[in-house]
């Protein structure tokens, strides 16, 4: 996809078009482009020629600000195409209705969710702590034959995953609550096999709170971001910063994706 797009836009850009990013997140018929410095008046530009390309994207859309507040969402502007935030994006066999600009949603998490749905085996309680538009609960209540504790903050991503658990079948295996998560922890006590920590810039706030929902063991997934400076090895990052967590043993730490310059998100599968 890269070479097309700026070769689409060299045509209307010249030489400029080698400063727009070539990657994108797609989610449903919506796509997310990142906006170079100097860039703003080209946007348009660049959302037509996406949508030239891909037939399936409807409407385009540019970040424009960080993720940022307790709800995690991203500053988002419509550039191109439909002026439509809502869309319904498909993953591991389930589907998932948002509105891109009032929740947090990220397509890049794709594979880490598959994973520990690959993970979890038929039986268990878990306690998905940042439930968001319940896509982590739904998938592995999609494979397994678990009840999902998920818990969510924000009222907008608690409909949508109220709506995606209907959309999805499993109102008998995923229960949502729009509640802090520590005060879920706090009713689940000691009853849950499995927590997910799926909020990097809390995890470790809330680790008392996912221990004290756990039986005498089992397991806590814990995301972290971690930055490594030049001449630190991505690797060596990683697994240096499992030092951060003290109760429990981390059997397994694995770089889930980069989410900035010298940033990594990773995860710790922590055995208690
Ligand atoms: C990074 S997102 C989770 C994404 C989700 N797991 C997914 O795969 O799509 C973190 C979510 O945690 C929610 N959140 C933040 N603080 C919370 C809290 N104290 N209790 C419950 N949810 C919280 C935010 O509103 C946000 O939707």
């Amino acid at each position: 996809m890269v070479r097309p797009l700026k070769e689409i836009l060299k045509e209307e850009l010249g030489n400029e078009a080698s400063r727009a990013y070539g990657s994108f997140d797609l989610i449903g018929d919506l796509a997310i482009i990142r906006v170079p410095d100097g860039f703003q008046d080209k946007l348009e530009i660049v959302g037509n020629a996406l949508m030239k390309l891909n037939k399936s994207i409807h409407g385009v859309w540019a970040q424009v600000g960080p993720v940022e507040g307790d709800y995690r969402i991203r500053k988002l502007m419509h550039v191109a195409g439909e002026e439509r935030s809502v869309t319904v994006y498909r993953e591991s066999g389930c589907r998932f209705e948002l509105d891109i600009t009032a929740v947090y949603f990220s397509p890049r998490l794709a594979h880490e969710r598959l994973r520990i749905a690959q993970l979890v085996s038929d039986g268990e309680t878990v306690f998905n702590m940042f439930a968001g538009i319940g896509t982590f609960s739904i998938i592995i209540a999609k494979r397994k034959r678990v009840i999902v504790h998920s818990s969510e903050i924000n009222p907008a991503a608690y409909q949508y995953m109220a709506r995606n658990i209907e959309l999805n079948k499993v109102k008998e295996r995923v229960i949502p609550y729009l509640r802090d998560a520590c005060d879920v922890s706090a009713q689940l006590h000691g009853k849950v096999d499995r927590v997910l920590m799926p909020l990097p810039e809390k995890a470790l706030e809330f680790f008392s709170c996912a221990l004290r929902s756990l039986r005498s063991s089992g397991w806590i997934h814990v995301y972290m971001h971690v930055p490594y400076l030049k001449g630190e090895s991505a690797a060596d990052a990683a697994a240096k910063s499992s030092a951060s967590i003290t109760s429990g043993k981390v059997v397994n730490t694995i770089i889930v994706r980069e989410v900035g310059p010298r940033l990594l998100q990773v995860v710790h599968d922590v055995v208690i």
